[in-house]
């Protein structure tokens, strides 16, 4: 169902994106062994990723690296969240096993494949040689996908994985491995991969980068009505253009409108889906705010009108009633581009989501 609300897995659900179907197909097969799916919130990043590992027949390790919060951002929890995978996999790709039994520290029983994470022998590096082992072997290319990558950074404790070290090692030595990540905070993942920090481990390699855009005022109006036509119910003109102005192209919102129209059964309630749809933003923002109120104060400057640094600097020092320092408030500003919450471009600042620019009005 195309209005269905969760990440779509099969082609069939997914609306478009032929384009970015191909053009991931084309990094995997000549492209550079780290390949960046990109874009902003709610854009379609997951639903591509998927359904690209759905339809194809490669051996994939997929990671939500946001489970890390739940299972812990540790060798433990990032070795379980591995052997899930692998469980998962294991059964559509027969002798992948025969591999992994031969690391040291691998043990598989039953219907699981549990790591030692404790051996000194085991590492995500001689996981993902035997890997490359299997890709060569069987003609093929091992695939891990990582969504939400930028979460990788917050690995940490004795013996600490750093993510970078391992693409670096694979990138040069690993010619079947290739790494898919996946972000909506753009900046946050750069700066995570250091691709430009000299002291990164993975500074100045290629990357092949594939941005899912924003659907053109044509094509969401297309989705939902072929939405709506799925249904089968018929909605006028007016109320699928009266919606798609409202939310920019950005699919996540048009899916977030079909399903509840669906779902309520009537098509005279844009406000408050809306407004629905502005406290799932707001809610999202707090997350934000609650680590630091001077971000509601930027991101309201901004919601009101204020699109330049010095506006803004003196619209935050009013609502706080102090004095700024000039680095708090780039910080806050870089921080919010990193985030891909605001942009920044020739020096003014703006909101890529007007749901996001309307819930700022709230805080
Ligand atoms: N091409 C598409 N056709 C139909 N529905 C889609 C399409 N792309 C995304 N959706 C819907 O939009 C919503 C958001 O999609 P998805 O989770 O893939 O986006 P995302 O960019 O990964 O979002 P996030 O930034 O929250 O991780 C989901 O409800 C999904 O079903
Ligand atoms: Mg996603």
């Amino acid at each position: 169902m195309l209005f269905d609300p969760r990440p779509k897995e099969r082609r069939n659900e997914l609306f478009n994106r032929t384009k970015e179907l191909e053009v991931l197909s084309k990094y995997v097969t000549s492209g550079s062994p780290i390949i960046l799916c990109l874009g902003i919130r709610r854009v379609g990043k997951t639903s591509v990723l998927k359904v690209f590992i759905n339809e194809n027949n490669y051996p994939v390790l997929y990671i939500d690296a946001r489970r890390l919060a739940e299972v812990g951002y540790t060798k433990q929890g990032l070795y379980s969240l591995i052997s899930e995978e692998f469980a998962r996999i294991k059964g559509r790709f027969a002798t992948i096993i025969e591999y992994l039994k031969a690391i040291r520290g691998v043990n598989v029983a039953g219907h699981g494949v549990e790591f030692n994470w404790r051996s000194k022998e085991l590492s995500i590096s001689s996981i993902l040689m035997k890997m490359n082992e299997y890709a060569e072997d069987t003609g093929t290319v091992f695939i891990m996908a990582i969504d939400e990558a930028q979460y990788l950074r917050f690995l940490k404790g004795h013996n600490r994985i750093d993510f970078g070290y391992i693409i670096a090692y694979s990138y040069d030595n690993l010619r079947r491995v290739k790494f898919i990540l996946a972000g909506s905070e753009v900046g946050l993942l750069y700066r995570f991969l250091g691709f430009s920090n000299p002291s990164s481990p993975l500074y100045g390699r290629v990357r092949d980068e594939l941005f899912v855009e924003r659907f053109s005022r044509e094509l969401s109006i297309e989705f939902l009505e072929r939405g709506f036509e799925e249904a089968g119910i018929s909605v006028s003109e007016r109320v699928i253009e009266e919606v798609v102005d409202l939310l920019d192209g950005i699919v996540g919102w048009l899916a977030y409108f079909g399903y509840r129209f669906l779902q309520t059964g009537r098509y005279d309630i844009i406000d408050q889906i809306y407004n629905e749809a502005i406290n799932i933003a707001l809610s999202e923002l707090k997350k934000l705010t609650s680590l630091s109120p001077l971000y509601a104060y930027v991101l309201r400057a901004l919601a009101s009108g204020f699109d330049s640094w010095s506006e803004i600097k003196r619209a935050v020092e009013i609502w706080a009633g102090r004095r700024m320092s000039s680095t708090t408030i780039s910080r806050l500003l870089a921080n919010l581009v990193d985030m891909s919450i605001i942009s920044k471009e020739n020096g003014r600042y703006a909101f890529l989501d007007p749901i996001y620019k309307h819930a700022s009005k709230q805080l």
